[in-house]
């Protein structure tokens, strides 16, 4: 009996020590655990609580583009990812760059509906494009690209600037996960990248294996899933939804604060919209 106990009491410290020492490192936030372990408690911010219909627009009919030509890189095929270089001309670029110049405003997160500002989440400025004939063909290669994808429009163009410490956090674009309306698709377009830091990381997604991508991804250090490089001209495209209009939860998302220099972007979003109709 008495050498019963003594084994019960040598076994039960080192547990309790376990178990004390386990709830104070989840006090502590639990250091080191990346951060997508928990998916509720991943910070999740809107760009918009959902796009207005004013803000949806389709190419002009009998619009006439230039040919263009870009190279495609599937990246993924679940969720479907797509590293296009060259989705834009130098010119595309520096024309949106320069339509934007007068533009910029601080750029906002929605909580609840709710527009603010908070650097913490978000830190750029945004500027909204006129839509002349070159961003329309944007608007309409940005369509063609996805198939021309049925009651499906694009959201007004934004570029954004980020400077250095400019960011955002991990997020998902889906604005809402209504049957009848959703952000379906992104495109990530970098249009000036005179910078160091400031690429896309996908924490749910990791890092291929092939060197040939480490052109188009970060492939030193240890970072959490992959990094897309900011490269001026290219762009990440990538579906938000399954075919059920399930939330891919593996598109969170976050643009990583610049070290040194400038980056603008230019968010290419495409939404589905059942019913609507274009003007
Ligand atoms: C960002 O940098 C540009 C110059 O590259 C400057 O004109 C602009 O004011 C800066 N924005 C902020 C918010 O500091």
């Amino acid at each position: 009996m008495a050498s019963r106990k003594r084994e019960s009491f040598r076994w039960r410290t080192p547990v309790e020590i376990g178990l004390i020492a386990a709830v104070i490192y989840v006090l502590l936030g639990a250091p080191g655990l990346p951060t997508w372990i928990w998916p509720d408690s991943t910070p999740v911010h809107e760009a918009s609580p959902r796009a207005k219909i004013e803000s949806l627009v389709y190419p002009s009919e009998g619009l006439q583009c230039p040919k263009h030509t870009y190279d495609v890189h599937v990246f993924s095929a679940t969720p479907l990812i797509i590293y296009i270089d060259g989705f834009l001309s130098d010119e595309e670029a520096h024309h949106l760059v320069d339509m934007s110049a007068t533009k910029w405003q601080t750029s906002t997160v929605f909580n609840k509906g709710v527009e603010s500002t908070d650097e913490s989440v978000r830190k750029s400025e945004k500027a909204l494009i006129d839509r002349d004939q070159t961003v329309q063909c944007i608007e309409q290669r940005a369509l063609a690209f996805q198939g021309w994808p049925a009651e499906t429009f694009i959201e007004r163009l934004w570029t954004q600037r980020y400077n250095v410490s400019g960011h955002y956090a991990h997020h998902y674009d889906w604005a809402t996960t209504s049957k009848t309306s959703r952000r379906s698709s992104t495109f990530m377009v970098y249009l000036s990248a005179e910078c160091t830091g400031g690429g896309t990381q996908f924490p749910r997604i990791s890092r291929p294996d092939e060197s040939k991508w480490c052109q188009f991804v970060e492939c030193d250090g240890e970072t959490e899933g992959v990094t897309f490089k900011p490269r001026a001209g290219s762009a990440v495209f990538w579906n938000n939804f399954d075919a059920d209009g399930r939330g891919y939860k593996e598109t969170i998302h976050a643009g990583m604060p610049v070290t040194s220099g400038t980056k603008i972007g230019l968010n290419i979003w495409s939404w589905y919209q059942a019913g609507h109709v274009p003007e």
